[in-house]
């Protein structure tokens, strides 16, 4: 695959089109957190954001990075929905009793964000207020409560709004299609396409999401934006112009492949961004959705290489497992300090790419074995990720000469990133045995520089 440049000096440039936050430092490298959805779904309440705030500092995860406590979808009246004077919309007094605000307040004093959850059309996915058309009165309102992110989701979209042209890439079957190609799904109206070169700014999704992108950056408030558009509209193409990050695909599930009705396994996820991971920079980057490690029955293998994909791919890092009673082995996971700082690169924005797909051809769609082999660039040296899709253990081999960001000819000191320990100087290549779907992470480091 082509030589990846790295441009130190533009990195710290944001790019022309990006929505450069007002205090010029949230949104430029991924958020971290956590959120109640995966968990909890719309069982919530003050109570249970409060605890996890406290949670995130005794479990030490703050200090790691994870600052964002997100509210997920079902935090609002679902009966009154809006003030019927002001058309604010209105918070559940039983699930909040002393309203958001306080929630808010209570998270800041623990020295962390609190995010909130919206939606870009009539209603939430779960049936509560949508702000479609109530842009600027949520936006107001958000901000007077000390909202710190905003995910906005993409249900109940009218038909006055939906894009003339359809880009949904969870219904492509075969693969990605061509450009000119727009696949429907099973059940769906024909595919649409959209004509080449077609402009997707000029969609209805785009000005659904940059109306509140626009209402967001009218407040007095900073606040982090999370577009939720599950890629859809090539949302990669624009989304770094209305926001900080955007979703790229459905729904997430604790299954490590197929699908949980409307939801998707780790595999089925890891191949699209497969092919779908130049557009992450700094100030905007896809969204892989947030993360299932320690939930269903992943094992720790799964959720290694759940968090070590994500971390790679610079997807927002955001939990989504109970910290009541988490397991000291999942804490461990999500606390890895290498792949984090992978993540969080202060000099390289991009997310790391395949440089060889394994089991199948480069380029293979294949929803149960993506690419495998995975690198990028950091401050702190070249990674490798080399992720097990079989149901087996297998010898793992790093020929240098195949990674882009190593050179055959040289000898590099090789740090696994799981456990920080140095394993040795090697030219050439590494290998290792890796445990069925597990992933084998590593950093190398020129010998002599280490
Ligand atoms: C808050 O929600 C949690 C999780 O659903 C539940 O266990 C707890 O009983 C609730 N507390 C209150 C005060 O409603
Ligand atoms: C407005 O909402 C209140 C309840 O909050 C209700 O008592 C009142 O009748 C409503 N007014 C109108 C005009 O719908
Ligand atoms: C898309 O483009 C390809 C080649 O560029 C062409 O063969 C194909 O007919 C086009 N399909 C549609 C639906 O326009
Ligand atoms: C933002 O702050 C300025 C100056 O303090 C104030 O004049 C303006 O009304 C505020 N705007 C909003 C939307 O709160
Ligand atoms: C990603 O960038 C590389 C190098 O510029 C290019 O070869 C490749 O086609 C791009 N992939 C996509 C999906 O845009
Ligand atoms: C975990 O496995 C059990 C037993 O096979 C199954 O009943 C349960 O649905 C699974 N959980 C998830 C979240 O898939
Ligand atoms: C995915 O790849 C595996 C391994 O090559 C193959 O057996 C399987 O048929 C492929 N799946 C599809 C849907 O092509
Ligand atoms: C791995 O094993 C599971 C059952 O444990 C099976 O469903 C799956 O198809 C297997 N995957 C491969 C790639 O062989």
């Amino acid at each position: 695959m082509a030589t990846r440049l790295l441009s130190l000096s533009l990195a710290f440039l944001a790019p022309s089109l990006a929505l450069v936050s007002k205090d010029g430092r949230t949104g430029r490298l991924p958020a971290m957190g956590w959120n109640s959805w995966n968990e909890y779904e719309c069982a919530i309440n003050e109570t249970v954001f409060l605890e996890v705030g406290e949670l995130l500092l005794s479990l030490g995860l703050k200090d790691l990075g994870y600052n964002y406590v997100n509210i997920d979808d079902c935090w609002s009246d679902k009966a009154y929905q809006r003030d019927n004077v002001t058309g604010k919309i209105r918070p559940d007094y039983i699930k909040f009793p002393k309203g958001v605000k306080h929630t808010a307040d209570e998270i800041h004093k623990l020295g962390l964000k609190l995010g909130i959850y919206g939606d870009a059309g009539t209603t939430t996915c779960g049936g509560y207020a949508g702000s479609l058309g109530h842009e600027e009165v949520d936006a107001k309102s958000f901000a007077e409560w000390g909202i710190d992110y905003l995910k906005y989701d993409n249900c109940a979209v009218p038909s006055t709004w939906i894009d003339s042209y359809r880009y949904w890439p969870e219904n492509w079957l075969g693969g990605p299609p061509a450009e000119n190609q727009t696949a429907g799904g099973p059940g769906e109206a024909e595919p649409i396409a959209a004509p080449a070169g077609y402009d997707w700014t000029t969609s209805k999704t785009f000005t659904r999401y940059k109306t509140m992108s626009n209402a967001l950056l009218a407040t007095n408030r900073t606040i982090e934006y999370s577009q939720c558009a599950w890629g859809h509209a090539h949302i990669e193409e624009w989304g770094s112009s209305t926001g900080h990050s955007w979703r790229m695909w459905g729904d997430i599930y604790p299954v490590w492949e197929g699908t949980v009705k409307w939801s998707w396994g780790l595999m089925p996820i890891l191949n699209h961004a497969s092919f779908w991971n130049n557009d992450t920079n700094f100030w905007g980057r896809g969204d892989w959705d947030m993360l299932e490690v320690g939930n269903g029955n992943l094992t720790i293998e799964e959720s290694r290489s759940h968090f070590a994909l994500w971390a790679a791919l610079k997807s927002p890092l955001i939990i989504g497992t109970r910290l009541h009673g988490i397991k000291p082995e999942i804490v461990k996971i999500l606390s890895n300090k290498d792949l984090i700082a992978f993540n969080q690169d202060l000099l390289v924005g991009e997310a790391a790419k395949p440089y060889k797909w394994g089991v199948n051809p480069d380029f293979t769609w294949n929803q149960s074995h993506p690419a495998e082999y995975w690198s990028g660039r950091s401050s702190r040296g070249a990674h490798v990720f080399a992720l097990n899709t079989l149901n087996k253990t297998v010898t793992k081999i790093i020929d240098f000469a195949e990674v882009p960001e190593l050179n055959k000819k040289k000898k590099y000191v090789v740090f696994d990133s799981w456990t920080g320990k140095k394993k040795g100087t090697f030219k050439g290549r590494y290998k290792a045995r890796v445990a069925r779907h597990d992933t084998l992470a590593i950093r190398l480091v020129e010998a002599g520089c280490a």
